[in-house]
């Protein structure tokens, strides 16, 4: 597999989409709401996933899809060239801030990941990783990760995993939350990956995400040191939904070791 000049492709699509993307601003745009009230999708989600597909189909038939939207291959195995495309992550803040959003694209073979992409759009900047080369933020080489401790570090999570509720125990959470520096939540899983990737963030960490929304980021986190896995510290599903955590080497450890009590 000629992965130097898959790269090159993927990069130009990206950017092509990105374009598409930005001038949507002057069209309409259509919110609809799938699995809830605020869970939004539009029309530009849609066109950016059908653009995708029907370049990769026409240019490289024998790879598959597997796209948020649906309009990919019903991806059963891991086997062969997967492309798996979330053509907006961060719908919500495309629709309510216009920032702050990415197109996240990883390439796997057979289970691996060979090549991670995402795509800060409207700043235009994209962090990219081919497996085994490094990763880079535009054309510029990311450093490897060091070790941060807890009280420096900032961590990404989403406030409502501090109250009560179903699926972790909050209380640990909550002292977590107390001994790090900072918290912030940026509402784009695939950001969020990227800022840990390029150390402005130090761990993000996630109840429930879709393959579409890390395997990109992890093709880059992992050339920076950094370690993805679900909460139960193992690999994480790229056939469905999963818990998820990425941070810096010894702070993965740590946040999972005493702060994360799933019920
Ligand atoms: C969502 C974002 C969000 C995360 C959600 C994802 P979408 O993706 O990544 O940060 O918390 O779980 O579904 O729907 O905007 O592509
Ligand atoms: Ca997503
Ligand atoms: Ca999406």
């Amino acid at each position: 597999m000629n992965w130097g000049m898959i790269d090159k492709y993927a990069k130009s699509l990206i950017k092509e989409a990105g374009h598409i993307i930005r001038n949507s601003f002057f069209r309409t745009i259509d919110v609809d709401t799938k699995a809830d009230a605020n869970d939004l999708v539009t029309n530009i989600d849609r066109d950016i996933e059908r653009f995708f597909i029907s370049r990769i189909q026409r240019d490289f038939p024998e790879h598959k899809v597997l796209g948020e939207e649906g309009f990919g291959d019903d991806v059963q195995s891991l086997d062969g060239v997967i492309w798996l495309l979330d053509p907006i992550d961060g719908t919500m803040n495309f629709v309510h801030q216009k920032r702050n959003f990415a197109i996240s694209l990883g390439i796997y073979l057979d289970g691996i990941g060979m090549l991670g992409y995402i795509y800060d759009v409207m700043n235009d900047e994209l962090y990219h990783a081919e497996k085994g080369e490094g990763a880079y933020f535009n054309d510029e080489k990311l450093p490897m990760l060091e070790i941060t401790p807890l009280s420096e570090a900032i961590i990404g999570v989403n406030a409502s995993w501090v109250a009560p509720n179903r699926r972790i125990e909050n209380g640990p959470i909550a002292d977590m939350v107390h001994k790090c520096r900072g918290t912030r939540s940026y509402g784009s899983a695939a950001m969020e990956l990227a800022y840990v990737s390029s150390g402005r963030i130090d761990a993000y960490l996630s109840l429930r995400l879709s393959p579409w929304d890390i395997a990109g980021g992890m093709v880059i986190a992992e050339e920076v040191g950094a370690i993805a896995t679900n909460l139960e510290g193992e690999k994480p599903d790229l056939l469905g939904q999963d818990t998820f955590i990425v941070a810096r080497p010894g702070l993965h450890s740590e946040i999972l070791r005493n702060h994360i009590k799933l019920k």
